[in-house]
This record gives C-alpha cells, sequence and structure tokens, in this order.
C-alpha cells in the first residue's frame, strides 16, 4: 500500500491522532516512516482497520526497539513478549486502569505500548491518555526549574493503589504471576525527562508507581505527586481512543500516560500488547 495514502487525523487538541489507509503487514519502509512521524508529532496513534497475527505485532514493536519483559502476566507460549488482556463478563475488575505511564518500575521502561484490539464490547473499554509534555509546558517556570532537580523513586507494588497482589487478584481472565515480588521492581528515573527525538521535556511521575522523591519522605513527596497527578490529566490535556477489533493503539511511554475506563460490565473485551525499545529515561 503506498504511503501517499495514509491519513492521520488528529483526535483531540493536545494529542493523539487516528490513522488510516495503512496495512501494517505488508507496509514499506516509507509507509512506517510516516506511521512513526504521525507518532512523534500525536503521541498516540490509533491505527484502525488491521488484521494483525502474532509475528506481525511483533514484526510492528522490532521497528521501535526490542521487546520489554513485563513481569506480571505470562506471556503467550511462542511470543513471550506479548501477552493477551482480557477482561470476561463476569468480571468487575479491568487491567490498566487508573492514570500510569507502563513499567516506569524497570530501569529501562518501554519507549512504546502497542495494544491490539481483538474483540471490544459494542459500549464503552475506551482507553484515556494525557500529554505529558503539554503538563509540562503549562508549568511555571520556577516550578519547572524545581521539578528538572528531582528523581522518582518508581515502585511496582502499586503502593498508593491497594497494592499489587490485591490489585490483581480479583483480575480472573489473564495469566497473572510474579505479584509478591513485585516490591522487589524499582527504578530511579528524573521527575522531568527529555525526549531524543524532539527536544521535548516531559513530566515522568505517576501517583501509581512513584512512591517520593528521591532524598525526601513519602510524607513529604505525596502532596506534590498527587498535584501532579491531577495537573496532568486535565481535561485539556487528555484524548480518548475508542476501540475497534482491528484497531491498534501505539502510544509514547516517555511522554504520556493512560488509564482503561471500566465501563463495559457484563461484556468480554480481549486485547494484546506488546512493550517495545527499552529506554533509559534522561
Ligand atoms: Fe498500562
Amino acid at each position: 500500500m503506498s504511503h501517499d495514502k495514509i491519513e492521520v487525523t488528529p483526535i483531540a487538541g493536545s494529542l493523539g491522532a487516528e490513522v488510516r489507509g495503512v496495512d501494517l503487514r505488508t507496509m514499506d519502509n516509507h509507509a512506517w516512516a510516516a506511521v512513526h512521524q504521525a507518532f512523534l508529532d500525536h503521541k498516540v496513534v490509533a491505527i484502525r482497520d488491521q488484521d494483525l497475527s502474532p509475528q506481525d505485532i511483533m514484526d510492528v514493536g522490532a521497528r521501535i526497539g526490542e521487546p520489554n519483559h513485563y513481569p506480571f502476566v505470562k506471556g503467550m507460549d511462542d511470543f513471550p513478549f506479548l501477552f493477551d488482556v482480557v477482561k470476561e463478563p463476569v468480571e468487575t475488575r479491568n487491567f490498566g486502569g487508573g492514570w500510569h505511564s507502563d513499567t516506569t518500575y524497570m530501569k529501562t521502561p518501554p519507549l512504546a505500548t502497542l495494544l491490539y484490539a481483538i474483540e471490544t464490547p459494542p459500549r464503552g473499554g475506551d482507553t484515556l491518555y494525557c500529554d505529558m509534555v503539554a503538563a509540562y509546558e503549562a508549568l511555571s517556570p520556577r516550578m519547572q526549574e524545581m521539578l528538572g532537580t528531582l528523581k522518582g523513586i518508581n515502585s511496582a507494588a502499586l503502593k498508593h493503589t491497594g497494592g499489587r497482589k490485591a490489585h490483581h487478584a480479583v483480575i480472573g481472565g489473564m495469566k497473572i504471576q510474579g505479584t509478591e515480588e513485585a516490591e522487589s521492581y524499582e527504578a530511579v528515573h528524573p521527575i522531568v525527562r527529555t525526549i531524543a527525538e524532539t527536544g521535548q521535556k516531559a513530566l515522568y511521575c505517576s501517583r501509581a508507581h512513584t512512591t517520593h522523591f528521591e532524598g525526601m519522605t513519602e510524607d513529604e513527596s505525596r502532596p506534590l505527586i498527587e498535584w501532579l497527578q491531577a495537573h496532568a490529566t486535565r481535561q485539556e490535556f487528555t484524548c480518548r481512543v475508542n476501540w475497534k477489533p482491528g484497531t491498534i493503539t501505539i502510544w509514547d511511554n516517555r511522554r504520556t500516560m493512560h488509564s482503561a475506563i471500566n465501563d463495559y460490565q457484563g461484556m468480554r473485551r480481549h486485547m494484546r500488547r506488546l512493550t517495545s525499545g527499552p529506554t533509559h529515561p534522561v
């Protein structure tokens, strides 16, 4: 498919775009360059009308970088870096609810996440995204300067959202593993990170994973972490992706957070996830 038919349509004021007119299985390097440019421009790209095997998803991810390991869900038998995100009709808790960037508690968290929709509810099950560059740029110069001196301690333990074990214990449809080791996954990253390709600065902090600032107590850190979360998720910094089977969304974990909306009780949702491009935040 020629890349000159690729349509990129922004879906909100701050971030996010829909991409149509490309077949990720057969695209050439020019077509990928157009998709990648849309990714750089919009941070979140929902690419519609795809028909992707597990290997196809791996191949798209490989254009971004090496695959990342996810410690808490068992991967597919032949594709250990891919796993299914499933919510069955009888389940009430979802996976990926609450604002976060993926696996910030790893030393080299993924540059991007690829999430492919296989089965979606007729309504609901959207994903929200927020723009951590716009959030940073809206801060006062003095606040930017102060945050630029801070490092965040990021933990997988989900201390402030009920604990990893309790959080995942009620997710029945997925192959959860290793939650007892969640405390051991911890990484120190700058609160303001710089994006290599664009030079942009982005906030890199969440109430889910950032427990405190280096050199400060959790009590001292918490009010500012909570404020940064409220600030970053202001409505004007968000977009919302509505999924259809065959949609694959690629989002930039360096410059966004996301939250899966749990508003489709009694209905099934089946997605497939890959994280890609292990990167040292700087
Ligand atoms: Fe996530």
